[in-house]
């Protein structure tokens, strides 16, 4: 049997014990979860398996065979494939290119063989993203898009093991559903897969066993029939979890903070309008390429080509640059952060203070000692933990990189919030610390536009939910009355 075999693996990086003699086995041809907040050590579990990291202490056995990979294609090469966390492509590579990465085909050895280039790679493609055309540039892709990409390839490697590494963070539920009926296909073909998820119903839906890392140690293996939320939640994060019903949805609109009219870019928004009032959520739901994304990035400013007015607090925006609306009391918390909310390669005092010049300069001088205060206020306010503010952002866990980008708009005063995907990748633990300060933002008085792919988050925080389809609003339901099933008929047109 070639079950995979994981001995006291100890992992360390510099001081960081990622993980601490974790023993484990993974059965021939199960599907077998690996779950945990996030830093608890999964991707590393994974990236040992796939020949990224090479462990410190322990050993590895496949098939009652020690094993040691120096090297991705080593891995491969033992038909180990996986898909990363992070976006891992080359973006000015054509879709097709970076599907046959490595083994492009060649006429004569020579010339790249475009078109059977163009048909293996739309074959690869064809069960997960039809749609997509294999000539268009990955840059050009959306994060999910790209993330489609990934799988694709991965999975077209053919391996025996394949590794997936959180692969829905970025995806909408008809993307998932597509990517889950692949991996019940490849589990039936024999193949062994390792499935990384903070996500409860995805591990129950495709997992036959679901082992549970915390700070970089086993907490325990289950057998799907004996696993429950409140099991692994608590095996997660040693506590019970507040559950969405109990979030607060009392205390109606007051002051109108935010008014949209007539907003339209050609080709993607037609003709937008809504309000928000202060201490009201409004949720925007639609499925991937509705133009939610499209539309946060108008109202901030971001697309050149878009008209219409976008009032905030009493201020009509559209003449102004994104600094201007940003001064009006407007933030804007992007779907990719790790791209456009973070310089990951700076410090957290530097991310966090970036955008509030004009609070921590005296003259023209930064004011250390005041950036300092405000820094220790809101990353206690907002509970980030980082083991030094002048570390970099990169070192953090997502939950709390995303808390860092929240904490430097909260810093600046924002009135209206565009959140979106606020909790795409992040943890279960951190998803409900990120869910209570979104609470606490619009009880403090803020208008907040929350745009997300998880129905349950929608239906949990929204006082509204707008629906978006093809550019347009094509529904408002309350928040209380909705349901997953009537948002997502709305949502794809049926
Ligand atoms: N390449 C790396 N360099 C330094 N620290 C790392 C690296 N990869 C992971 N870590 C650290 O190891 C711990 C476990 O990380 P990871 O395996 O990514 O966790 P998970 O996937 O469960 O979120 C974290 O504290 C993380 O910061
Ligand atoms: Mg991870």
């Amino acid at each position: 049997m070639a079950d995979i075999h994981f001995d006291t693996i100890t992992k360390r990086f510099g001081g960081t014990v990622a993980l601490d003699a974790v023993s484990l086995t993974i059965r021939e041809g199960e599907c077998h979860a690996l779950m945990g907040e996030n830093g608890a050590g999964k991707s590393t579990l994974g990236k040992i398996l796939a020949g990224i990291h090479r462990p410190d202490g322990g050993t590895l056995m496949i098939g009652g065979s020690r094993k040691i990979f120096h090297s991705v294609p080593e891995a491969r090469a033992a038909g180990i494939g996986m898909v990363y966390q992070e976006l891992a492509s080359c973006p000015d590579l054509s879709i097709a290119e970076n599907l046959l990465l490595g083994h492009t085909p060649c006429r004569w050895g020579l010339f790249v063989d475009r078109r059977t280039m163009a048909a293996e790679s739309r074959d690869l493609l064809h069960g997960i993203a039809p749609e997509l055309d294999v000539r268009r540039m990955m840059h050009s892709l959306s994060v999910a898009q790209r993330q489609l990409v990934q799988i694709a390839a991965a999975i077209g490697t053919r391996a025996g093991i394949l590794v997936f590494d959180e692969p829905t963070s970025s995806l909408a539920d008809a993307e998932s559903k597509r990517l889950f009926a692949i991996i019940a296909d490849l589990r039936k073909r024999g193949v062994t897969i390792v499935y990384v998820s903070h996500r409860l119903p995805e591990v129950f839906e495709l997992a036959d066993s679901i082992s549970v890392l915390r700070d970089g140690r086993l907490v325990g293996t289950l057998s799907r029939s004996e696993a429950t939320d409140d099991v692994l939640v608590r095996m997660m994060i040693g506590r019970p979890l507040l559950s969405e019903t109990e979030i607060r949805k009392e205390g109606g609109p007051s002051k109108i903070l935010l008014e949209v009219r007539g907003l339209s870019s050609p080709g993607l928004l037609t003709s937008l309008s809504l309000s928000a009032g202060a201490g009201e959520i409004v949720g925007i739901a639609g499925l991937v390429g509705a133009g939610r994304s499209e539309m946060a990035r108008a109202m901030f400013g971001l697309d050149a080509a878009s008209s219409g007015t976008v009032t905030i607090a009493g201020t009509e925006t559209s003449g102004l640059s994104v600094r201007g609306r940003m001064k009006a009391g407007l933030a804007f918390i992007p779907e990719d952060r790790k791209l456009q909310g973070l310089a990951l390669e700076l410090s957290c005092r530097r991310n966090f203070s970036l955008t509030i010049p004009e609070k921590i300069r005296r003259l023209c001088f930064l004011d250390h000692h005041r950036e300092t205060a405000l820094l220790t206020a809101f990353f206690r306010m907002l509970g980030i933990k980082t083991s030094s503010p002048d570390a970099p952002a990169s070192s953090l866990s997502g939950g709390n990189q995303q808390k860092i980008v929240l904490a430097k708009w909260l810093a600046r005063d924002a009135r209206v919030f565009i959140l979106d995907e606020p909790t795409r990748g992040i943890d279960v633990g951190a998803k409900s610390s990120i869910h209570t300060i979104i609470r606490e933002l619009a009880a403090n008085g803020a208008a907040i536009l929350l745009i997300s792919s998880e129905l349950p988050e929608l239906l949990g925080l929204s006082h509204r939910i707008i629906v978006m389809r093809q550019g347009e609003f094509v529904g408002e339901v309350d928040g209380t009355l909705a349901t997953q099933e009537s948002l997502l008929r709305m949502m794809s047109g049926l």
